[in-house]
């Protein structure tokens, strides 16, 4: 049996978010992380077996397991959980880029998570797995907002204020984003941690930037409802300028933003942590292969093309 989880992008708020603001996700489901459980039984355990990272190792409650970052979810979904090791080799695998803004770590724990609960014969609420992986993101992440988590496991879009009921995205009319890799490895944490740096030395200031980023997620909220992609594109810009403010953006991303935007795009920003990962960028039918190969031109490593539906 297979068990995924999807890769998640924002499309706005990222980084306010983590400050109480709101911030609109989606999940993209060509990229997912996969859990499959590939022996019934072997009779000594779990092991993970992780074919894209060359390992087979087997995890217990009690192993020392620091250095492994699927092992140590894995662990942690059944100390959580207060479950033994059921006897069985689940192996993962992944599509998502690591580092880059997609999502990668929760979905990869939500994939693991599902498969361990489903082998010891467990039924878990869609609530209580999100609270689960968000324990685990905590862990990995520091001070995260919870919107990778909800977003990925739920599988569905979202407006999202930190510790509030999940609100599922109204949409008026489909739209096509375009996701630009900058093919630079960037840890949430890092840029995550600056940001917070920045606000202890000017709060006045960020909390400014904050407050306008809210006005962009809760104008876009509004903007998706109603189907006016123009003013979803202007505001898209202007949620990037406010990123910029904040020191998350990078040459690479600034340089997508701007060949998208040049190219036709009605509206570019760099999505998730920033500093290198990927920027997405609102197209039409008519410009996206346009704007696609302008991307990869200027050097985007990947462009993977997501459309989201009323
Ligand atoms: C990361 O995908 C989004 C951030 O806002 C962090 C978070 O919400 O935890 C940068």
């Amino acid at each position: 049996m297979i068990f995924r989880a999807p890769a998640k992008i924002i499309l706005f708020g990222e980084h306010a978010v983590v400050y109480n603001q709101p911030a609109i996700a989606v999940p993209v489901t060509s990229l997912t992380a996969q859990a499959t459980i590939s022996s019934a039984s072997t009779g000594d355990g779990l092991y993970i077996d992780a074919k894209d990272l060359n390992m087979l190792f087997p995890i217990s409650l009690n192993a020392d397991v620091m250095d492994n970052a699927l092992a140590l979810t894995a662990q942690k979904v059944l100390s959580n959980l207060n479950i033994k090791p059921p006897n069985v080799i689940i192996q993962v695998t992944s599509n998502i880029p690591m580092a880059s803004g997609l999502g990668s770590g929760a979905a990869v724990s939500t994939a693991i998570a599902r498969a361990i609960i489903h082998a010891c014969k467990l039924e878990i609420s869609l609530a209580d797995l999100n609270a689960l992986i968000y324990d685990i993101e905590k862990f990995y992440h520091g001070t995260p907002s919870g919107v990778d988590n909800t977003v990925i496991v739920y599988e569905t879009p979202v407006y999202f204020i930190r510790n509030h009921p999940i609100q599922r995205l109204k949409l008026n009319t489909p739209i096509i984003l375009l996701i630009g890799d900058t093919g630079k490895a960037s840890l949430t944490k890092v840029a995550v941690g600056d940001v917070r740096t920045l606000y202890d030395r000017d709060p006045v200031r960020v909390q400014m930037i904050f407050e306008k980023i809210g006005d962009v997620v809760r104008n876009a909220n509004t903007a998706l409802q109603v189907g006016d992609i123009i003013n979803l594109g202007r505001l898209m810009d202007e949620n990037h300028n406010c990123l910029q403010q904040l020191t998350v953006s990078s040459p690479e991303l600034d340089y997508l933003v701007h060949t998208a935007r040049q190219a036709g795009a009605l509206g570019a920003k760099l999505s998730g942590g920033g500093r290198g990962g990927n920027m997405i960028a609102l197209v039409t039918p008519e410009r996206a292969q346009n704007v696609k190969s302008a991307l990869l031109e200027a050097g985007a490593t990947n462009v993977y093309q997501t459309e989201i539906f009323p």
